[in-house]
């Protein structure tokens, strides 16, 4: 990609102005190729910190830090042209104070993020009024949220009972209420994440929600078929594995054979 390529991305209050006018999509991603594919066919792209576990093979996402979320965020920018470009701030990373917070996010702006996402519930209100004052989108993120995964005792659906939806729904107003521009709303009973969608005035985006949601988002290595297990709200658009190994096993094959490279793969001496 050239850098004198056109650069005109959705905006955080295009993205916001979404709601109730058409469905908002969204993906994960890591990496600049990946970036690059699937620019064009969604609104944000997020440098989710699940990256920790699909491109890193850690068991959980605890251990990403800001350093590889801004390397990551940086070459997810470099990808696209197109989609908003939204940052998860890791574990560690905001959770002390304001200002810490703030300079983490700063941080992963200046690698190009147009707005971080950070989880927690109104004990995070006070972290997304501070940074959104000072100029930094916030997309707050609420339900089954994977750095609570020590708390929860695994990756367990939320708001199955009447005090737990309770408590995700005073947690998704509050951070409305602090100003977050839209909230992610993870792995919880559906009929949760259609209350909340009519609830707040910002957009949801769900994932392992509702169909009623505002957008979806969805890790892009388990619908591509790229992980070994993927979570039960993942639907498999591809199954890349099958795609990948058959390559490689193709390449093996004629590598071993003698057969690859051909004659077009070749380099002729030049004439004098
Ligand atoms: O880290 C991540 O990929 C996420 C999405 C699942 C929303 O937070």
């Amino acid at each position: 990609m050239s850098v004198h390529t056109e650069v005109k991305r959705v905006s955080v209050p295009q993205l916001r102005a979404l709601k109730g006018q058409r469905k908002i999509v969204s993906l994960t991603a890591h990496n600049f190729t990946t970036a690059r594919i699937i620019d064009e066919y969604v609104d944000f792209v997020l440098i989710g910190d699940s990256t920790a576990m699909v491109a890193y093979g850690h068991p959980n996402t605890l251990s990403f830090t800001l350093e590889q979320t801004a390397q990551h965020t940086a070459a997810v920018v470099r990808g696209t042209r197109h989609a908003c470009v939204i940052a998860d701030m890791p574990f560690g990373s905001y959770q002390e104070s304001t200002a810490q917070a703030f300079r983490s996010a700063a941080t992963l702006v200046a690698h190009g993020a147009d707005a971080v996402k950070l989880e927690g519930g109104a004990v995070m209100a006070g972290t997304v009024e501070y940074l959104v004052a000072r100029g930094i989108p916030v997309l707050a993120h609420v339900g089954l949220m994977p750095q609570y995964v020590n708390a929860m005792g695994g990756f367990l659906a939320q708001g199955r009972t009447p005090e737990s939806a309770a408590r995700i729904t005073a947690d998704a107003l509050a951070l409305e209420q602090a100003g977050a521009f839209a909230v992610v709303v993870e792995g919880v009973a559906e009929a949760l994440g259609a209350d909340l969608t009519r609830a707040l005035s910002i957009p949801t985006i769900g994932i392992g929600a509702s169909p009623v949601c505002d957008g979806q988002i969805l890790v892009i290595e388990d619908m591509l078929g790229l992980t070994e297990r993927a979570p039960k709200f993942a639907k498999r658009y591809a199954n890349l594995e099958e795609v990948m190994r058959s390559a490689v096993e193709r390449y093996a094959d004629e590598v071993r054979a003698g057969k690859f490279p051909e004659p077009q793969h070749c380099f002729a001496v030049k004439k004098p």
